[in-house]
């Protein structure tokens, strides 16, 4: 019996599995899913029914890392850029967490999985705010896995963020300038405490970082694929860790030996 027996795996998914060195896969893998909208205009329908079907990759992706034993999955669900796009097309993608929460809250709490939001959380929609609250609350002693939404997120502006709170403490004498390193700033940033992503995932053949955890990514091995997102199935997820494990991970050093 192979482990991942129970999952159903199709003969390519098995032979990547095999090849793949779990031991050393990436504890936290963040993905910029992008090609909604093309994956619709191919298909002649709405944008928002490429967001619509973006809704279900994120399950089954949420799905997939849970069962391939990934600590922490960030999706870039909504980007404080996105904010430019049409009225309609903003308060519809403000509405997927809510509708997500909704419907997969049971499905979080089943799997073990502890909900985190990155981003200012408070633009959001009332009815998202709560939703969100409540599931943050639900999942939080699971210790499973984290599923880290980034909403209303942008690296700019978290690192802005981590700054002005850290100049407000040193300015009122709770912290001394020599503090200030980088393990400490980092635990002023939106994703204190969890480890740098080592795999950064971008769907849709374009080849940008779009603002998306620019201090966290320092070190990622960044893996594109011209697959759009409503299209990305676990095989790719598969595809994306064995390629990143095909790579010299040196951080500035020399090989090892
Ligand atoms: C970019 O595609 C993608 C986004 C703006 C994020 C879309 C949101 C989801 C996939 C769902 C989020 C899920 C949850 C659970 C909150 P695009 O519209 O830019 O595509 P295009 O470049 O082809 O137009």
């Amino acid at each position: 019996m192979a482990w991942y027996d129970k999952y159903n795996f199709n003969a390519y998914e098995k032979d990547l599995a095999d090849s793949i060195q779990w031991e050393k896969a990436p504890a936290h893998i963040a993905i910029i899913m992008d090609g909604n909208g093309r994956w619709a205009a191919q298909r002649d329908l709405p944008r928002i029914e490429g967001h619509r079907q973006g809704v279900d990759t994120v399950r089954d992706i949420v799905k997939a890392c849970r069962h391939l034993e990934v600590e922490v999955l960030t999706i870039y669900a909504f980007s404080t850029e996105n904010w430019k796009r049409p009225k309609w097309e903003v308060k519809f993608l403000l509405e997927l967490p809510y509708k997500y929460l909704q419907e997969d809250l049971q499905s979080l709490l089943d799997n073990n999985i502890k909900l985190r939001i990155s981003g200012e959380a408070e633009a959001l929609p009332a009815k998202a705010r709560e939703a969100i609250s409540n599931a943050l609350d639900r999942t939080a002693n699971n210790n499973g896995m984290i599923f880290n939404m980034a909403i209303n997120y942008g690296g700019r502006p978290d690192i802005v963020q981590a700054a002005r709170r850290i100049a407000f403490e040193a300015r009122e004498g709770q912290i001394k300038l020599e503090d200030i390193e980088e393990k400490f700033f980092a635990n002023y940033l939106q994703t204190a405490g969890l480890p740098d992503p080592e795999l950064v995932i971008r769907t849709s053949g374009e080849l940008r970082v779009s603002n998306f955890l620019l201090w966290q990514i320092a070190y990622a091995e960044l893996y594109f694929t011209p697959v759009y997102w409503p299209d990305f199935k676990r095989m790719h997820l598969l595809e994306a860790i064995y390629d990143y494990q095909t790579r010299r991970r040196r951080y500035g050093g020399l090989e090892e030996e």
